[in-house]
């Protein structure tokens, strides 16, 4: 018979006094939405999809671009290609076309597709609001902007599409206008130096099916200092390092 051992609690579960220690993890997400494809009605291999006449001639452009042995690098724009087309969305037909275009094991596609989360797996609304909740738009007010957002759109959760379907809201990671945060993109656009009045009358504007100016809505004109400048004050020499007066 083989000795009994005594009980051994996994080293990072335990604290030295042998007390349960609290380990922080990320929240559990109870979704299969970025790996796994299932077929549904709207999203299944029988639903023809292919090129307009436009975008096909658009396709053999950018796959041009590349020496035939490696077209497969032109995968990421052609599934953008397709998910423009196909109303903001790249479905499983989608990427099967993509895949048959670039004559690319379809498992090559489906690995870009679910690894860059622009790719969007699911229908959207028309307009598609992505808001920013990374670190500098956080600390400049990007939890307000989210939250009225949410509510002024009939208080929708993250991901959801509103009823009507004017609207899908998500959160995303730093899209690269940190020095005009907080700021949200609609679509294409960037909209920036957010308050949530700022944030709710450019949302009445898309669903009214208008497009608000992009871009700062403080009245900065891009990302100077909204305290008005601080150098570079002065009249700008001529150009060229010898076009300095004691040269002239
Ligand atoms: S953190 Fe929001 S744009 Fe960079």
């Amino acid at each position: 018979m083989l000795p009994r051992l005594p009980r051994l609690c996994a080293p990072r579960l335990c604290a030295p006094s042998g007390r349960l220690r609290v380990i922080s993890t990320t929240a559990h997400r109870r979704s299969d939405a970025l790996f796994n494809h299932r077929d549904t009605p709207y999203n299944n291999p029988q639903i023809e999809f292919k090129f307009t006449a436009e975008n096909l001639k658009r396709a053999k452009e950018i796959i041009s671009h590349y020496p035939p042995q490696y077209k497969k690098a032109a995968v990421i724009p052609l599934l953008d290609l397709g998910q423009r087309q196909n109303k903001g969305w790249t479905s499983i037909s989608v990427m099967h076309y993509v895949a048959d275009l670039l004559e690319l094991p379809p498992m090559r596609v489906y690995e870009v597709a679910t690894f860059y989360t622009m790719f969007n797996r699911e229908p959207i609304g028309t307009n598609f609001v992505q808001v920013c909740t990374t670190t500098p738009c956080m600390l400049r007010g990007s939890t307000d902007i989210l939250n009225a957002t949410l509510s002024h759109l009939g208080g929708i959760k993250p991901g959801e599409t509103t009823k009507d379907g004017k609207f899908t809201v998500i959160e995303v990671e730093c899209q690269g206008a940190c020095s005009n945060a907080p700021m949200l993109v609609v679509n294409d656009d960037f909209y920036e130096d957010l308050t949530p009045q700022s944030t709710k009358a450019i949302l009445d504007a898309f669903a009214k099916g208008e497009k608000p100016k992009p871009g700062p809505q403080s009245g900065r004109r891009t990302s100077e200092n909204s305290a008005g400048l601080t150098s570079l004050t002065t009249k700008p020499y001529g150009p060229g390092e010898f076009c300095q007066p004691e040269f002239q």
